[in-house]
């Protein structure tokens, strides 16, 4: 998507390109030696940062180094003089690599009075900002400053340059995608915008990013209409202006470009009539509109660059739309668009972009589409679209995108005379037959290639004969029905997706030259779910994803991991290695997903985690781990989840752990941890905690109310959040947790971060339940059974309002079972079996759907649904408002279950979909809530007593 704002950065270099520039015999003495001045303030000062310069730099850059005394300054590179006087007017440092104060208060530029044009774009300000004297440039036309680091406030007198007539200001970091460098961003108030707007009535462009304008109101947005003579160019992006854009803005009669993008509170509307002005491109993306796309759309005849995404339209394609035969590129990606993509689709002859994206379309595509004569990037993925994909008749085409569709029939064999493309993506599309894979070595250029989650499709590799694909960087060949390593030459190759394939057997010696030699530039490989068996293939250096999870691979984890210490995420889980954990591992600096869960690795885990790792994620469970848990985990303060659960690990609780800021998934269950726990007084401790499990354990004394006192995230239930979130959302690695419900281990291919749980079960703790337990207001799961609990239950549980499950049983607890329990509205799940509570089991709401089982064992106890009746009670009205079928886990409960609790719903659903009935629900959960939910390997099951 970046790619529009690129193409008017490419625009921009042009105008670059073509700036006058004239040579003078003899510049001005007083100018030559400001220039000369300015130079010498950055000879110790050129950046050192790498910028992405291969994309903005390459076409033009001022070399000032060059700049030399001798030598005429209307010679020097970025530099124009005015003929007659030999006065510098223009001046363009340009991808120059300065870096610091260029126009901090005593910069040497200030004294060029006869500057016109001033170009300052693609170098370092690095937190420095634009200094008042700005305002003396009084002839200025051209302005330009669109840098990495830009900050502070935009001068008042900037409203002095009453002739500008190009202004181009803003920060360009977010192209780096590099958040060390994020400076607080430059701000524009509604002060100064309101007196530049009166006084520079000649501005022909404006464009503004990354500038915080948010004072800017909407009628000083309104002015604008006071250049209505002039402006012909407005480019608004990431501004923060809140409120609405003038609609009257859109219609002014000589603005031909308009660009604006906000994440934040713009609102826009598209005028619905009248609305003939000669409008070229007209984009605007990131708004939330709603409703239709106008038809006077249609009206804009000269339009030849139309893009609305991210803009929440819906309804149908405007035929008007089809009207604007002057249209170039088109794009309407991320919005809500319904029907099919009309036939009419071939007027528009000179599209050389099409991208339909991301919306709800439906029907077959139009066999135009695959006509156009001037067509480069067509996009029309991740919709409804129907139908077999036709065979191509136009040449012109590089990018193809049609993945996540409803199509059907055969792979279009045409695409293989598709001389020009360098991106295929045809990844769940419905496709069938055969392809022989070698065709694609055709495609010279080809450079992405994607045919993952094609079930039907069947990809034919002859491995006799090489397959060369030069200029490939990204495979994607997931969900394909692989059956054995696919031979090809790819020098280039970046990523490599095989995973959910038929792979059997172990790792081919050619792969593995390939993977240490051959593919210089690898650095994503994704094996898993395979049967591969044998060693571990190494991954080289340079490699930063290794995904090698659900094979059957064995032996050690060779040191020979060690060499690769760029990896990130290194998943090798659900295998069936053994010996140590190298204790590289635990050094490498970027490493933030390590996951060798489900394997048969022994001894300890390494202690050399070292202060500033990277590591978020650490699921160590299911080995043979032994020896005391490593204090060096205290500096993992990234950590969010650490799962040590299944090994044989012997330590007292590891306190030092409470200090880590971000750790939200701690799981010790079912190892040797013993003693008393204690908090060591930090004051929060576990701050951002949301499951604790230390179930199956021997921890013994008081319940730890120190720590249950200090979950601040159980406590404070995000009431607000819209949506389903997961921990740490991202597409090459979900956090996954294993739960225990009912006695049934479920696995959590995701974790939800509305999921709260304590599991204390299986140990031996004693003394009370503390009050305070009553505080967790977003607790969602409490187990507290097979323990030694003693006393009753306290009244300030009944405030646990999102509780879904509470298990109590196998405990000494007495007394009555507080009424108040009987408020817990989500409550599915309630086990007080085997304890000493006595006298009327409460009933109304949620208890009326408790059966016997939740209460047995308790002989005190009495009243419905335990059989024994409490005989002094005799005259309370019987239970008839009960029907039999909704007690017990019935049915009812099931939807009740699912509509009030949503954790239990989903787990429910798990139940019932491997009961393999009421699968609508099953389905439900698995693609509205996008959950997973599968049973863990049988070694992990270990049904629980009761
Ligand atoms: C440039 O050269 C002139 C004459 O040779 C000399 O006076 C002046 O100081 C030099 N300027 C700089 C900035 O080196
Ligand atoms: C600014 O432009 C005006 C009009 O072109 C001219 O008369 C004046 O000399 C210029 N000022 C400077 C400092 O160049
Ligand atoms: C408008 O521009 C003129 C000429 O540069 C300047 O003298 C004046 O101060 C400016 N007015 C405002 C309000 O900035
Ligand atoms: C549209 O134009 C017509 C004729 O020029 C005019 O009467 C009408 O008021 C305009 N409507 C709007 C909404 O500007
Ligand atoms: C397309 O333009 C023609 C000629 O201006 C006009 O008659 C027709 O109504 C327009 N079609 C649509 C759907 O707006």
């Amino acid at each position: 998507m970046g790619w529009v704002r690129l193409s008017y950065f490419l625009i921009f270099q042009c105008l670059l390109l073509h700036f006058p520039s004239y040579n003078c015999l003899l510049c001005n003495p007083h100018d030559k030696s400001a220039l000369l001045q300015f130079k010498n303030s950055f000879l110790t000062n050129f950046s050192s940062y790498v910028f992405p310069s291969d994309v903005f730099c390459s076409s033009y850059s001022s070399n000032i180094k060059s700049w030399n005394n001798l030598t005429d300054c209307c010679g020097w590179d970025g530099v124009t003089c005015d003929i007659r006087s030999g006065s510098v007017i223009g001046l363009n440092f340009s991808c120059s690599d300065l870096r610091g104060e260029l126009l901090g208060p005593n910069s040497s530029i200030f004294s060029l009075r006869h500057l016109q044009q001033l170009t300052l774009a693609f170098n370092d300000f690095s937190g420095s900002s634009i200094h008042s004297t700005i305002g003396d440039l009084a002839n200025l036309t051209h302005l330009t400053l669109l840098n990495f680091g830009m900050t502070g406030e935009i001068p008042s007198t900037i409203s002095h340059l009453s002739k500008l007539e190009y202004l181009l200001i803003g920060s360009i970091d977010s192209l780096l995608n590099d958040p060390i460098k994020s400076y607080s961003r430059m701000r524009l108030d509604d002060y100064t915008w309101n007196r530049l707007i009166h006084n520079a009535t000649n501005l022909r462009e404006i464009y503004l990013e990354e500038v915080n304008m948010s004072s800017v109101g909407e009628s000083s947005l309104s002015l604008l209409t006071n250049l209505s003579s002039s402006l012909l160019s407005l480019f608004l992006f990431d501004t923060q202006i809140q409120g609405k854009l003038p609609t009257h803005i859109l219609r002014l009669p000589n603005l031909q470009k308009i660009v604006l993008s906000s994440k934040e509170n713009l609102r826009v509307e598209l005028p619905n009539s009248n609305w003939t002005t000669p409008l070229r491109v007209l984009s605007l993306y990131d708004i939330a509109f709603s409703g239709y796309i106008p038809d006077s759309i249609g009206h804009l005849k000269s339009l030849n660059s139309l893009a609305l995404w991210d803009c929440n339209f819906d309804g149908f394609l405007p035929p008007s739309l089809f009207n604007l035969t002057q249209l170039s590129s088109l794009d309407l990606s991320y919005n809500k668009l319904v029907g099919p993509i009309p036939t009419q689709i071939t007027k528009l002859s000179k599209l050389w972009m099409l991208d339909l994206s991301g919306n709800m379309l439906n029907g077959p595509i139009p066999h135009g589409c695959y006509s156009l004569p001037s067509l480069w990037d067509l996009d029309l993925s991740q919709n409804q679209l129907t139908g077999s994909i036709g065979e191509f008749s136009t040449n012109s085409l590089r990018t193809l995108r049609l993945s996540n569709n409803k199509l059907h029939g055969n792979f279009p064999n045409s695409v293989f005379q598709l001389q020009n493309l360098t991106w295929l993506d045809l990844s769940s599309t419905g496709l069938s037959g055969v392809v022989d894979f070698h065709q694609f070595s055709k495609l010279k250029t080809l450079f992405y290639l994607g045919l993952s989650h094609n079930s039907l499709l069947s990809l034919k590799f002859e491995n006799n004969f090489d397959c060369i694909l030069p200029n490939l960087q990204y495979l994607y060949l997931s969900s394909s029905k692989v059956s054995s390593f696919p031979k090809f030459i790819a020098p280039n190759l970046e990523v490599l997706d095989l995973s959910h394939n038929r792979i059997r057997g172990s790792i081919p010696k050619w792969f593995h030259e390939n993977l240490l030699r051959s593919w210089k530039n690898i650095s994503s490989i994704d094996l898993s779910f395979n049967k591969l068996q044998g060693h571990i293939p190494i991954p080289p250096n340079g490699v930063e994803i290794f995904l090698v999870s659900n094979n059957e691979l064995s032996g050690d984890i060779s040191l020979a991991m060690c060499n690769a210490s760029t990896l990130s995420i290194l998943n090798l889980a659900h295998n069936n290695f053994t010996g140590l954990i190298p204790q590289c591992l635990a050094t490498f600096p970027s490493l933030w997903a390590l996951d060798l869960q489900g394997n048969n690795l022994y001894g300890s885990i390494p202690d050399n985690f070292s202060k500033g790792n990277s590591f978020e994620t650490l699921k160590l469970n299911g080995n043979l781990l032994k020896g005391p848990l490593p204090r060096s985990l205290a500096h993992c303060t990234k950590l969010e989840v650490l799962d040590l659960e299944n090994n044989n690990i012997e330590d007292i609780f590891p306190y030092y752990l409470e200090t880590l800021p971000n750790l939200q998934v701690l799981s010790l269950r079912s190892n040797k941890f013993h003693g008393v726990i204690t908090s060591f007084g930090t004051k929060l401790s576990f701050p951002s905690l949301k499951i604790f499990d230390i179930s199956d354990n021997y921890f013994t004394g008081p319940l730890p109310v120190s720590y249950i006192h200090n979950f601040q995230a159980m406590m404070n239930a995000n009431d607000n959040q819209t949506g389903l979130k997961y921990l740490g959302e991202n597409n090459l690695y979900n956090d996954s947790i294993v739960i225990v419900m009912k006695g049934l281990y479920m696995e959590l291919t995701r974790i939800l971060t509305v999921f709260t749980s304590i599991d204390l079960s299986n140990n031996m703790f004693e003394g009370e339940v503390p009050k305070v337990i009553g505080e967790l207001h977003s607790l969602i799961g409490l187990n507290l059974s097979h323990n030694r609990i003693t006393g009753t239950i306290p009244l300030s549980l009944g405030n646990l309002n999102n509780l879904e499950w509470l298990d109590l049983s196998w405990n000494q607890l007495k007394g009555e079972i507080p009424i108040s329990l009987t408020n817990l509205n989500f409550l599915a799940v309630l086990n007080l079996s085997q304890n000493q509570f006595e006298g009327v089991i409460p009933t109304g709401q949620q208890f009326n759907t408790f059966g016997n089982d939740s209460f047995v064992g308790n002989p005190m106890l009495c009243g419905f649904p335990l059989s024994k009746s409490c005989n002094e009670l005799k005259e309370r009205p019987p239970c008839s408002t009960l029907d039999k079928e909704e007690s017990g886990f019935g049915w009812k409960v099931i939807v009740v279950g699912y509509a009030c609790g949503m954790i239990f719903g989903i787990i429910l659903g798990c139940n019932v979909f491997f009961a393999g009935k009421l699968q609508w629900l099953a389905r439900l959960v698995e693609v509205v809530l996008n959950v997973r939910l599968t049973r863990t390997n049988k070694k992990n099951l270990i049904p629980m007593v009761g």
